[in-house]
């Protein structure tokens, strides 16, 4: 990939069991409540689930914007058909611990790693389209989504962290799933259930 990597390695301490972090990007509808500022732009209703075999969590939104400054924008990744360009944005995660995000005009590696059983460390890197997206006048251009990963991951955060606390609830009966909006975070805890033996 000709791709320019941005410099945002930083691991990120989150108070919550790692697989907490996985679900949580593996489901979109959670952006209406825990993200009131991402929905408005990327809306749930906007969001699609395709299959990428294995057992690998995906979904999608086909109302991605690239960011704008001064009618200018990122340089996007070669050979994409004009509809993609302009809309689409998918998301895997790459059983176990790896998230992917695929977007026209960047790619985005999230790794959550295991400290403890409820403490984990995020970490993200950010890679844009060639050289030319990584000259210092695109330096504003490219701390648009960086910036917005990062609100967005600090709100995720202070919600898995609670329930994180809510597992240790007396009340917490494991809950069910919706067959609707839970396909993939129930066939990623068949997956961790079938690596450690059921
Ligand atoms: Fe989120």
């Amino acid at each position: 990939m000709d791709s320019g990597l941005q410099d945002l390695c930083q691991a990120v301490r989150c108070n919550a069991n790692w697989k907490l972090a996985v679900e949580n990007f593996s489901e979109s509808y959670h952006l209406t409540w825990v993200h009131p500022s991402l929905n408005s732009c990327s809306r749930m209703e906007d969001h699609f689930n395709f299959e990428v075999g294995g057992p690998h969590g995906r979904q999608g939104s086909l109302l991605y914007r690239s960011g704008l400054i001064d009618g200018h924008s990122l340089p996007t990744f070669p050979n994409l058909d004009a509809l993609k360009k302009q809309t689409v944005a998918e998301y895997i995660t790459v059983f176990p611990n790896l998230m992917l995000g695929v977007h026209p005009d960047y790619f985005l590696v999230f790794l959550v790693n295991p400290l403890g059983p409820d403490t984990s460390a995020e970490r993200m890197v950010f890679y844009f389209v060639g050289d030319a997206a990584m000259t210092p006048d695109h330096k504003m251009l490219r701390h648009l989504p960086i910036d917005l990963w990062q609100v967005t991951n600090d709100e995720d955060i202070e919600m898995i962290e609670r329930m994180q606390v809510g597992r240790r609830s007396p009340g917490f009966d494991g809950g069910c799933f919706s067959p609707a909006l839970e396909q993939t975070v129930y066939r990623f805890q068949q997956e961790i259930a079938q690596a450690v033996g059921e």
